[in-house]
C-alpha cells in the first residue's frame, strides 16, 4: 500500500484496508521503538507544527515520532506567528509548504485545516480540530486491538458531548472498522445527522452498527469499550460549564457503568480528563460546582479496566506511522 503525499485531515477519507494498514505499521514501529531498532530514515527533513491550542500528547507525539524518524520539528503557537492574523491561511500554506516536507495542524474549524491542505503542497495532519481528531482514533482503535485481538464486532460505547471531535470521530472509526458505536447520551449531544447518515453508509459495508440512546443501562449492557471524553472541550466559552455538568453527570462512568459492561470491559479517555481534584482547574471546578470528578470517577480511571496511558503512549506510535506512511517509507519496510 502506498500512502505517500497523502494528507491526513479525517478518517472519512482513509478507506478501511489504509486503516488497518496504518494500525499494522503502527504496531511495527512499536515493537521497533521497544527493541531499540532505529527508524531514522527521514534524516534530513522537517516538518512544522502548528498549534493554536494547547497540547501534551499530540505536540509530544509528533515531536518524539519525527525525531524518532529523524526528522527535524519547528513548532508554531499562535502568539508567535503571523498565522491567520496578520497572514491567510493559504499564504502560509505557501511558505511553509516551500520549507518543511509535512504540516501538522491543530486548531478550530475543520475547513482551516483543509485550506492548509489544498495550499501547501505537502502532506497536512490534522492534529485535532473541533470536528474531528484522526490521529487519536488510531491511537484509540491500536490499543483496542492490543487488548481485544480485534476490532470487527467490539461495541464501544461513547458518553458525553458525542457532536465534538470526538464523539464524530469515533462514530466513524467504528463505522469504517465494523464496530458496535453507541452515542450514550442526552438527545442534545448526539452526533449531527449529516454524519451519522454518512456512517451509516461505512455501517452498511463493514457490517458495524450505530445506535443512539438516552439511556445509560441499555446504552452501556455488555460494552466492551467505554469511552468518555471532557464536557467542554478547547475553545469553548466557560460559561457552558453549569449546563453541560446538569445535563451530562447522568453520563459520567462510574463503577456502576463499568459493572453494567462486559466482564473484560476497559475504559479509554483521550485525556486531559477531570477526574481529581489535584490539577489547578480540577480545584477550581471542585470549588465552584463542589465536583471533584467530572466525566469519570478517579476510581474507575485509576482501575484495572483503565488502558489510558497504554492509549496515550499509542499516540506516538500512531502518529510516527502517520509520518512514515504519508512522507514514504523505506524499501526494506
Ligand atoms: N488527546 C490529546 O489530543 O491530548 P493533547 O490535547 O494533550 O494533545
Ligand atoms: N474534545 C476535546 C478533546 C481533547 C483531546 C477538546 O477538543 O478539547
Amino acid at each position: 500500500m502506498n500512502l505517500k503525499g497523502r494528507n491526513f485531515l479525517t478518517l472519512k477519507d482513509y478507506s478501511p484496508e489504509e486503516i488497518v494498514y496504518l494500525l499494522d505499521l503502527a504496531a511495527n514501529l512499536k515493537a521497533k521503538k521497544k527493541a531499540g531498532i532505529p527508524m531514522d530514515c527521514h534524516r534530513g527533513k522537517n516538518i512544522a507544527l502548528i498549534f493554536e491550542k494547547t497540547s501534551t500528547r499530540t505536540r509530544c507525539s509528533f515531536e518524539v515520532a519525527a525525531h524518532d524518524l529523524g526528522i527535524g520539528t519547528t513548532y508554531l503557537d499562535p502568539k508567535s506567528s503571523q498565522i491567520g492574523k496578520k497572514e491567510s491561511i493559504a499564504d502560509t500554506a505557501r511558505v511553509l509548504g516551500s520549507m518543511f516536507e509535512g504540516i501538522e495542524y491543530r486548531g478550530f474549524g475543520q475547513e482551516i485545516v483543509e485550506e492548509l491542505a489544498k495550499y501547501a503542497g505537502v502532506p497536512v495532519w490534522n492534529g485535532l480540530t473541533n470536528e474531528y481528531h484522526p490521529t487519536q482514533m488510531l491511537a484509540d482503535l491500536l490499543t483496542i486491538r492490543e487488548n481485544f485481538g480485534r476490532l470487527k464486532g467490539i461495541k464501544l460505547v461513547y458518553m458525553g458531548d458525542a457532536r465534538y471531535n470526538m464523539g464524530n470521530s469515533l462514530m466513524i472509526a467504528c463505522a469504517k472498522m465494523g464496530m458496535h458505536f453507541v452515542a450514550c447520551t442526552s438527545k442534545e449531544y448526539f452526533p449531527n445527522s449529516e454524519l451519522i447518515q454518512i456512517c451509516e453508509g461505512y455501517a452498511k459495508d463493514s457490517g458495524a452498527t450505530l445506535t443512539f440512546t438516552e439511556n445509560v443501562e441499555e446504552g452501556t449492557k455488555d460494552a466492551d469499550v467505554i469511552y468518555t471524553d471532557v464536557w467542554v472541550s478547547m475553545g469553548e466559552p466557560d460559561e457552558v460549564w453549569e449546563k453541560r455538568i446538569k445535563e451530562l453527570t447522568p453520563y459520567k462512568v462510574t463503577k456502576k457503568v463499568m459493572e453494567n459492561a462486559a466482564e473484560e470491559a476497559i475504559f479509554l479517555h483521550c485525556l486531559p480528563a477531570f477526574h481529581d481534584l489535584k490539577t489547578e482547574i480540577g480545584k477550581e471546578m471542585g470549588e465552584r460546582f463542589q465536583l471533584a470528578e467530572l466525566e469519570v470517577t478517579d476510581e474507575v480511571f485509576e482501575s484495572e479496566q483503565s488502558k489510558v496511558f497504554q492509549e496515550a503512549e499509542n499516540r506516538m506510535h500512531t502518529i510516527k506511522a502517520v509520518i512514515l506512511a504519508t512522507l514514504g517509507e523505506p524499501d526494506e519496510n
